[in-house]
């Protein structure tokens, strides 16, 4: 996690670096700071605070490094080291030339550590970071990039920093290994930063460093190496993003936007990838027709929302296809035995393309011969360039840490890849597939009315009502059980309020006994073949005094009779449910945590991009 931005070019930049600061955000945000150096000068400006940019602008206030060219920056999600100021970055080497803003972690950091301090470095942080401008300073010989290019191999784990000399006040020097990092080609300067938002608004001309590079910017250009090695130029390539989706449009908060970006998030992922003939075409799996015919055996592995997502996907390649669905929680299947082999098709889904657990299990199943294809929403993210097929979610970037557009476009593309395996399996009848196809037409255009109607206001009054409970039960059976996942998960993310989550089949085995007078339990109760059992559950929490809200299918008049509220969802079929069902959930948490005045786009301790493990 963490963001990192650096600035070397012909304009000052301090706001540049705050504005680039502020869009990387999401991936940390419990302490910042930044350092502005000017030919001449040296470091004109450095400033480091605890909390989010806000804070980091008021502890900056007016500033004196406004005249300065170059410049680096950091928002921090800790690893290692408490929440200071002294282990917010940049870091400095102890003599004050090195300076270094890095996201990632230096495994070997503690051996690291006592070598210098054998040699007389002394610390000023807690950080595994600081060895870095440490080793660079003691490194450096008139030239930072020969530096960086020499301390690289000694650095162990997976990391991306920017470094900047006094010595060298036009010039900066980044690498990375497993994190990310990009430049951004612009008229006489260059960015460098670990995502795309950060300079977006400066610029859309883009160049990605690989693995173990080193880039050394300029005004005026960049070279990369890779080892000694000088690699040839690189031409950028431009982004055609919304830069707009960088602001809240209007909305109070991100969230917010991203909720009601969901009907656009749906019909740009099914694209023109839905045939009239109810066909489905999937560019850049990797794998043919007739390779993905053969498919015997579907692994997912991904970690949060993404699980969840995957989780919905088991029952529509299963129901359709009639392929076995193994789902499983990155950071457990990368340290299982790994029985995944040629002819498995593994599917690593991750809407930032970097989560680093998701991105391990991937690299395992390849190994063993599987297929790996990445279900992510950007592009060129580590995913991407580690697996052996694409399936683009195409959601646009999302910002809030709590994934609500990105999950709902990862229903619709594996619903997208149920539907062509069923065709391709047999399993599915031409009109059936037809059907089907219409059905996931008509979904974005349902969620779209249901956001337009009353019922999210109607949500958001429930939510106002139960936002002082102190534990919430989600209870759902089949679909309704991810769907419960991730409206329990919503709703502790940016509430902080203890939710369990369970099949509601087995609630008899434990979770009722947390009940008492009163209880919230939330019951997704869409319609389907297991209405009738859900319904006796409710039956069933309700005879010891819990209050039930359920999530229920527009037009049920039977669950008026057994919930105390009820959240309507949009009609779908059973199947399909999981996306107008889980809308709803998005919104319920949304009203508690606004209710109880919290910042529902940076929840504590939280982080949108979990590059550790
Ligand atoms: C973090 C985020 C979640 C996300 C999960 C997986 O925990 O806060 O919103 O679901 O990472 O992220 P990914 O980018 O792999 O989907």
């Amino acid at each position: 996690m963490c963001g990192i931005i650096g600035y070397v070019g012909g304009r000052p930049c301090r706001e540049l670096i705050l504005t680039g600061l502020e869009r990387l955000e999401y991936r940390g945000y419990d302490s910042a700071g930044f350092a502005l150096i000017d030919e001449g000068h040296g470091v004109v400006e450095s400033v480091r605070a605890v909390g989010n940019l806000a804070e980091l602008r008021a502890a900056a206030g007016e500033g004196n490094g406004n005249g300065a060219t170059a410049g680096v920056g950091h928002t921090r999600w800790a690893t290692h080291g408490r929440v200071t100021t002294a282990n917010a970055h940049p870091h400095a080497s102890a003599d004050g030339s090195v300076l270094i803003v890095m996201n990632g972690i230096i495994e070997n950091y503690l051996e690291l550590r006592s070598e210098l301090q054998n040699a007389g470095v002394v610390f000023a942080s807690d950080t595994d970071t600081e060895v870095v401008p440490q080793l660079i300073a003691r490194a450096y010989d008139g030239d930072l990039a020969a530096a960086v290019r020499a301390v690289l191999p000694r650095l162990g784990g997976h990391f991306a920093f920017v470094a900047a000399h006094v010595s060298e006040p036009g010039r900066l020097v980044a690498a990375r290994r497993e994190c990310p990092l990009v430049i951004g080609v612009g008229e006489g300067e260059r960015f460098v930063a670990s995502a795309i938002p950060a300079f977006l608004s400066e610029t859309r001309d883009v160049v990605l460093i690989e693995d173990d590079e080193v880039v050394a910017l300029d005004a005026d250009g960049h070279a990369i190496w890779q080892g000694e090695e000088r690699q040839p130029a690189r031409p950028p390539s431009r982004v055609d993003w919304d830069e707009d989706a960088a602001e809240k449009g209007g909305y109070e908060s991100f969230m917010l936007k991203e909720i009601h970006e969901q009907p656009a998030a749906l019909w740009d992922t099914i694209g023109d990838r839905l045939r009239g003939d109810g066909s489905v075409e999937l560019d850049g799996l990797g794998l043919d027709d007739a390779a993905l015919a053969r498919v015997e055996r579907i692994h997912v592995v991904a970690c949060g929302t993404s699980y969840h997502a995957g989780l919905v996907g088991r029952y529509l390649i299963e129901d359709w296809a009639r392929v076995p669905v193994h789902v499983e929680v990155a950071s457990e299947y990368r340290y299982r035995t790994c029985l995944a082999g040629p002819g498995d098709l593994v599917l690593g889904i991750t809407q930032s393309g970097e989560t680093a657990d998701t991105l391990a299990a991937m690299r395992v199943a390849r190994e063993r011969g599987a297929h790996v294809v990445a279900v992510t929403n950007i592009m060129g993210s580590q995913a991407t360039r580690d697996a052996d097929g694409v399936l683009y979610t195409r959601a646009g970037l999302e910002i809030g840490v709590a994934a609500t557009k990105t999950h709902t476009a990862q229903v619709m593309a594996l619903s997208l890849l149920a539907l062509k395996l069923g065709r391709l399996k047999w399993a599915l009848t031409a009109a059936g597939a037809l059907d089907l196809a219409d059905e996931l037409r008509r979904i974005p255009d349902a969620v779209e009315a249901y956001l337009r109607s009353p019922a999210p206001e109607r949500v958001m009054q429930a939510a106002a009502a139960y936002a002082e409970r102190p534990f919430f039960l989600y209870l759902g059976r089949h679909v309704g059980v991810p769907v419960c996942f991730e409206g329990a998960l919503k709703l502790k993310e940016i509430s902080y309020i203890p939710t369990e989550a369970y099949p509601a089949g087995e609630m008899k085995h434990g979770p009722i006994a947390l009940l008492e007078e009163g209880s919230p339990v939330v019951v997704v109760a869409t319609d389907g073949h297991v209405f009738d059992k859900v319904v006796s559950n409710i039956q069933e929490v309700r005879a010891r005094g819990a209050r039930v809200i359920a999530v229920a299918t527009e037009g049920n008049e039977e669950i008026e009779r057994h919930a105390d509220d009820v959240l309507w969802a949009p009609r779908t079929p059973a199947l399909l449910s999981p996306i107008a069902a889980v809308v709803p959930l998005q919104l319920f948490a949304y009203g508690i945590a606004q209710s109880r005045g919290l910042n529902v786009d940076q929840p504590r301790n939280l982080a949108k991009t979990v590059t550790v493990e």
